[in-house]
């Protein structure tokens, strides 16, 4: 039993059926789509069109039915085309013809449009929750190494010594920012479908504004057409979804490259390795693998929203049947890879020697040329001379810290001031400057990390 039946005197082709069902798929949207019933029979209440009694009746079977969905123990039908005529067909078997009556003025266009924002306005701050989880972790480790030393790289090249805190929280910020989108993405999400019918607007009074209010959303559509067809808070959700994905990515490739032996710098904990079924001495990061493998599929789900999206005459068409799936495998992803990264994060050993080794004195050279700079030397000058210091170490195959007197005279310098120029831990120091990896400025960013977590918290 279709909600469409009247004009068709055949039933659908069986793979016709299984091509048009979404309830293989939008039965996830039950809770909101009972919450978005029972907020409509309400308004139909107040606009006169079903009396009190009529009502009490509906309510209390929708509410029976949540509590179906609730205990499990809902059963679908075979003619259920999708969730929302799964709910009808239930409420009809609970209240008889009287369900009849709760579709007035509305149509599953605007039905949908409303459960699948419910939903996502509901998955919002579960993703910021989980997101939190991540960013403590990093913090927490942060607060234990602002004096912990390592090599920071550009082109994967050594370049300068950092602080591990400090490389710890550049992974902290890009996830602050994931949870600063998601949270603006609230307020586009927020705006009520319902009400819109299929495409014209309601020929009901319906109150829209205190409908809106009464499902928690903002404010009703301004243009019933574009209400339901508007899929950009699900291009957004997935937009969002792909970049933070690609973060975890980021993040991801450096935990496989420096628990390699070669690097060793990390080493995860049993309990998020992975070992080879051929090679007994193998420990795999397969999680943060998977972690970055996910960000091309996360990519993957928003090149195809939007290209469904694209070209779409405006309106409703089925193909916004494809916009669900991809928002809850997102979801689901995220939700699923954000706390195992957390915890291998939180459970692995870092090797604090096995940075301080990989810090060679040539990471020191822009601390030699800025040396030459406090003498008076102007920077591109010293950029040379340092050069020419690093290419002699380099022949003479010593580090740089090792040239001797006749070198450094050659340079202009003075070997007895250059000691504290190679040590690494006064290299970081001078970076002291707000956003700079020295000690005392990670710990004020560690402060300011502190405040965001919290503020996300709702405190
Ligand atoms: N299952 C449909 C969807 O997810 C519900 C809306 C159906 N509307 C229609 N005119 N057939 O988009």
């Amino acid at each position: 039993m279709t909600l469409w039946g009247g004009r068709f005197d055949a039933k659908l082709d069986p793979a016709a059926w299984a091509l048009n069902a979404s309830l293989p798929f939008d039965r996830r949207l039950a809770a909101q789509d009972v919450g978005g019933s029972q907020a409509w029979a309400a308004a139909l209440r107040d606009a006169g069109l079903l009396s009190a009694a009529e009502y009490q009746q509906i309510a209390s079977g929708l509410e029976a039915i949540a509590a179906e969905f609730d205990g499990g123990t809902f059963v679908f039908a075979e003619g259920d085309e999708d969730i929302h005529t799964a709910v009808e067909r239930r409420l009809g078997e609970r209240t008889g013809a009287l369900a009849g009556k709760l579709h007035t003025g509305r149509s599953r266009n605007d039905q949908v449009a409303t459960d699948f924002r419910m939903w996502v306005l509901e998955a919002l701050p579960a993703l910021d929750e989980a997101l939190c989880g991540l960013q403590s972790t990093l913090l927490d480790l942060a607060e234990a190494h602002t004096a912990t030393l390592m090599p920071g790289y550009t082109h994967l090249q050594r370049a300068q010594p950092v602080t591990l805190a400090h490389w710890l929280l550049s992974h902290f910020w890009p996830l602050q920012r994931d949870r600063e989108r998601l949270a603006d993405l609230r307020q586009r999400t927020a705006v009520l479908p319902l009400g819109c019918g299929a495409l014209a607007g309601t020929a009901f009074p319906i109150d829209r504004t205190a409908l809106a209010e009464a499902l928690g959303f903002d404010e009703p559509a301004p243009n019933s057409i574009d209400a339901v067809s508007d899929r950009d808070f699900a291009a957004e959700f997935l937009f969002c979804s792909a970049l933070c994905g690609i973060h975890l990515s980021r993040l991801s490739e450096s935990m496989v490259l420096f628990t390699t032996a070669e690097f060793g710098f990390f080493e995860l904990s049993d309990a998020y390795a992975t070992g080879s079924s051929l090679m007994p001495q193998k420990k795999n990061p397969d999680l943060f693998e998977l972690a970055r493998g996910k960000s091309g599929s996360l990519t993957g789900l928003l090149t195809g929203l939007l290209v469904t999206l694209k070209g779409l005459p405006s309106s409703y068409d089925k193909d916004l049947q494809e916009d669900k799936l991809p928002v809850f495998t997102a979801a689901d992803t995220l939700r699923t890879i954000l706390p195992v990264l957390a915890g291998a994060l939180r459970t692995m050993t870092v090797h604090p020697e096995r940075m301080r080794t990989a810090i060679d004195p040539t990471l020191m050279a822009t601390d030699l040329a800025e040396h030459l700079v406090r003498k008076g030397v102007p920077f591109r000058e010293a950029h040379g001379l340092t050069g020419q210091a690093v290419r002699a170490a380099a022949e003479k195959g010593c580090g740089l810290d090792q040239l001797c007197q006749a070198d450094w005279q050659a340079l202009g310098l003075l070997e007895a001031d250059l000691l504290p120029v190679f040590d690494p831990l006064a290299s970081v120091e001078k970076k002291s400057a707000i956003g700079g990896t020295a000690p005392q400025a990670v710990l004020e960013q560690i402060q300011n990390a502190k405040i965001k977590l919290r503020k996300g918290k709702g405190e």
